[in-house]
């Protein structure tokens, strides 16, 4: 028997303007994008923004249904609509920021499990790292390398060789 050990390190920014611009950028404008999101059981509104290795951009939003489970998160969202428009460029950074309406959104926020999956999914696929720039409308901003470092031990599409 021996252990085995997962680390992972990321960036802590105290705030937006502590980023290269080019990160800034990417998250104004999620910022920004969680005003356009359809969230209107949870009054959470979650905007992701990105930046693809063609130089366009994609935005995505969390979008609620009456159904709960039938909601999808914007990070999600964003995967999707870049799949579908642009299915040969690999995503490089994902600015995420919400807007709690109910409280606080001054401290960042990770993507949920099933993102988290889903993000895993696009390294896979295209076999190059996403990079995470995760904050709330204002405070301090956490850049992670490479998303599926919050994912450890993931299944994957090797699994099922
Ligand atoms: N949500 C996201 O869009 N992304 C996350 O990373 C966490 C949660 C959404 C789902 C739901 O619409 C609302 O936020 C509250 O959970």
């Amino acid at each position: 028997m021996h252990h085995q050990e997962y680390r992972f390190q990321f960036e802590v920014y105290d705030s937006i303007h502590e980023l290269a611009p080019e990160d800034a950028f990417l998250l104004a404008e999620a910022r920004k994008t969680t005003a356009l999101a359809y969230a209107p059981y949870s009054h959470f509104q979650v905007g992701a923004f990105a930046r693809l290795n063609n130089g366009e951009t994609v935005r995505g939003t969390n979008q609620e249904n009456a159904s709960y489970p039938a909601g999808i998160c914007a990070e999600r969202v964003l995967l999707s609509t870049a799949s579908a428009m642009y299915p040969n460029e690999p995503i490089k950074t994902i600015a995420i920021s919400y807007h709690n309406l109910n409280g606080e959104s001054d401290r960042p926020v990770s993507p949920c499990g099933i993102c988290r999956q889903s993000l895993a999914e696009q390294e896979s696929r295209y076999k190059q790292p996403v990079r995470l720039i995760l904050s709330g409308m204002e405070g301090k901003v956490y850049v992670v390398d490479k998303a599926t470092s919050l994912l450890p031990m993931s299944f994957s599409g090797d699994d099922l060789k």
